[in-house]
């Protein structure tokens, strides 16, 4: 019998301790401290002296990525699943992770390879109605269990190509004392899953639930374990979802893949633009960004508000935007872009749930902010993009050929960009501006001022 040992753990950093501490040494968060058991083999060090192998003298067999069958998840990937991988999939109540999950697994099924769900929260049966619901998940092989050991077992002997665990919060390993879902416990079956898709070579899948604050449960360190964290994000009450990749080894984390939730299950979009980019001409307040997402260009309608305040903070709430780049765009526009909203409350919304985290999107907001404080709606068919910097001086944006190119294919007019950007053949005109006001003015349907004076046009399309 190996010897159990006492340890707290900080459920944030996983800094460890050998006694209660009411702050973490680690990170030094208050009473995220927490008891864990385990047993001290495996982590007692052997002691026999290895010898390294030459990095050059490693043999690769060229692991093929697998196909999930739902193109989206394979963008997300990378490109599929990586063979002995461990993939964490993260997403809120309701979300659609089992959906998603399910329906992956039966075209897995159905190309021939081998798919195994582990289900520790449904029942089989209720996995079967859903099945039915999806159609074409009959091949999956199903099992009901939530002990560790048995599902680790089972996973050696029978080797399938891909298996997913829907929750890791579920299971238990019986020599640990805690209950189920507990820090030690997530921690412990994530690490012992590691072992055996490694050795395996099962690439496995966990299903994980996300506490109030977006982060998944459970230790953070379970995310440092982990080859690949998606998150699936959406508002549970809109059809529309969102997976993204927090952290992957083995590709970008930049890809997205959006998905409209339906009675057949998820059903992939692959053209976001066309939903999101989508734009009723003369509305006051709304304003086209071309953003990237990864590798992707994506058309996204940019919401804004504005309202006067007697608050003497007015309020900078943005939904999809980062609130310190919002605060910076909102401060730009009052010192360098002629719009003042110091007694002002600004409110920004991104179309479709998708969230921004690129400078190329300042622009559109910008001009979407400027748009609803003036009261007056932008050029029909304008998009836009570019960095906005602390001068009111716009910077180019990356890759600006695809995103004109996302342009041209979604019938965008008129393009409104930093100086320096590169026109190409086909595609919309380019206004190019050089400062925040310049944009302003050339995007603004307003009579006031002469509306393209400053702003050098030039017509390039053949
Ligand atoms: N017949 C149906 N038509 C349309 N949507 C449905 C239907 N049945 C279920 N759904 C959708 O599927 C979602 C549930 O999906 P799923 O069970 O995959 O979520 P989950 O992320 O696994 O949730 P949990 O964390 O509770 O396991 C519900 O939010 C609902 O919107
Ligand atoms: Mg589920």
């Amino acid at each position: 019998m190996a010897k159990v040992v006492v340890q707290f753990t900080c459920s944030e950093c996983g800094a460890t301790a050998g006694r209660w501490l009411g702050r973490c040494p680690g990170c030094g968060a208050f009473g995220t401290l927490v008891e864990e058991l385990h047993g001290a083999d495996g982590r007692a060090a052997s002691g026999a002296p290895r010898t390294p192998e030459r990095l050059g003298d490693v043999q690769v067999s060229e692991a093929a990525r697998l196909g999930t069958g739902v193109p989206e998840l394979d963008r997300v990937l990378g490109g599929g699943l990586v063979p002995a991988s461990l993939v964490l999939v993260g997403g809120e109540p309701g979300v659609g992770k089992s959906t998603l999950l399910l329906s992956a697994l039966g075209a897995i099924a159905r190309s021939g390879r081998s798919a195994l769900l582990v289900t520790g929260e449904e029942s089989v049966a209720q996995v079967r109605l859903r099945a039915d619901r999806l159609g074409g998940a009959d091949d999956v092989s199903i099992l009901a269990e939530t002990e560790l050991e048995s599902v680790c077992a089972t996973l050696e002997r029978d080797r399938p190509a891909v298996c997913v665990i829907d929750s890791v919060q579920t299971l238990y390993a019986g020599e640990l004392g805690s209950a189920p879902g507990s820090v030690a416990q997530v921690r412990e079956a994530a690490s012992r899953l590691l072992r055996v898709a490694k050795t395996s070579g099962v690439a496995t899948v966990l299903v994980g639930h996300v506490t109030k604050d977006g982060a998944v449960a459970g230790p953070r360190v379970l995310e440092h374990l982990v080859d690949c964290v998606l998150q699936f994000e959406g508002d549970r009450y809109h059809a529309h979802r969102v997976l993204r990749a927090t952290k992957n080894r083995f590709g970008s984390t930049n890809e997205l893949g959006v998905f409209e939730m339906t009675a057949a299950g998820l059903v992939g979009v692959p053209d976001p633009s066309a939903l999101f980019g989508a734009t009723r001409g003369g509305e006051v307040g709304a304003a086209v960004a071309v953003a990237l997402e990864g590798t992707r260009p994506i058309l996204l309608e940019i919401q804004a508000l504005v309202s006067r305040t007697d608050l003497a903070m007015p309020r900078r709430v943005g939904t999809g935007v980062d609130p310190k780049r919002l605060a910076m765009i909102v401060a730009v526009l009052g010192r360098h872009g002629g719009v003042p909203l110091g007694s002002a409350d600004v409110f920004v919304n991104v179309a479709g749930g998708v969230r921004i985290d690129e400078p190329g999107a300042d622009l559109a907001v910008a001009l979407a902010i400027a748009s609803a404080a003036r009261g007056a709606p932008l050029h029909d068919g304008v998009a836009s993009f570019g960095e906005i910097g602390l001068t009111g001086r716009l910077r180019p944006a990356a890759q600006a050929e695809r995103r004109l190119e996302e342009c041209a294919k979604l019938g965008v007019t008129r393009a409104v960009v930093p100086e320096g950007t590169d026109a190409r053949r086909e595609g919309p005109r380019l206004v190019r501006a050089e400062t925040v006001r310049e944009a302003l003015r050339a995007a603004l349907a307003e009579a006031a001022g002469g509306r393209e004076e400053g702003a050098r046009e030039a017509a390039l399309s053949a």
